[in-house]
């Protein structure tokens, strides 16, 4: 908590300019409770291809990405799904943040999840896939509600604003869910 605020890192996983997942951060944030702070990264884009060999020599981005999520109370992420799983820019900045092992920023870092596509599955698949990659960096993500946003386009009005009922209403329910989930898991991780 920062300022009696709770703090949320938020990354869309597109670098695509018009993206429906940004779209959904951005209104989420608009949505967020006086108390909530909901800051979307800007860094996506600046994280290099994992290499193992700049281990100790990692890029500024990758040092600047950790420590955005570090400061945060919680971790959100909207993601696309490509070819059914999660985009690879994404799960390449999440491999860089599950590092140096042992000690990584993600670490009893609770996360939510939510995703937009214009397809009629609503990103169930890589969020699924999303869950699976949270168990090796241990962090807790948030079970429900989940936040689907199938056939994206339909769903914003020409002033970007979000329109779908239920979507809306998940993700007021997410922030009441998210905050209640990290005051319970300050547990040790062994
Ligand atoms: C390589 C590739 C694979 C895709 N596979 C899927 C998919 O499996 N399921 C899906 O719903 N959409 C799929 N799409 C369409 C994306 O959902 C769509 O491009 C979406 O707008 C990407 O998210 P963004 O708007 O946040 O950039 C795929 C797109 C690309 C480029």
């Amino acid at each position: 908590m920062k300022d009696g605020k709770f703090v949320i890192c938020a990354i869309a996983g597109s670098l695509r300019a018009d993206s429906w997942n940004r779209k959904l951060l951005e209104a989420t944030a608009a949505m967020a409770p006086d108390d909530v702070e909901v800051r979307i990264t800007k860094l996506l884009g600046e994280i290099p291809m994992l290499n193992e060999d700049d281990f100790g020599n990692e890029a500024n981005s990758v040092h600047a990405l950790r420590a955005e999520v570090e400061a945060a109370d919680a971790l959100l992420i909207a993601t696309p799904e490509y070819n059914g799983g999660i985009p690879g820019v994404l799960k390449n900045a999440l491999d860089w943040l599950s590092l140096p092992l042992g000690r990584s920023v993600l670490e009893r870092k609770p996360v939510a999840l939510m995703g937009a596509t214009p397809g009629r599955l609503g990103t169930a698949r890589s969020q699924f896939e999303l869950r699976h990659t949270f168990v090796f960096s241990r962090s807790p993500v948030l079970p429900g509600p989940e936040i689907l946003l199938s056939f994206a386009p339909n769903h914003f009005d020409e002033q970007g604003r979000l329109t779908d009922p239920i979507v809306l209403e998940r993700v007021e329910l997410m922030f009441t869910h998210l905050k209640k989930y990290a005051s319970l898991n300050e547990y040790e991780v062994v």
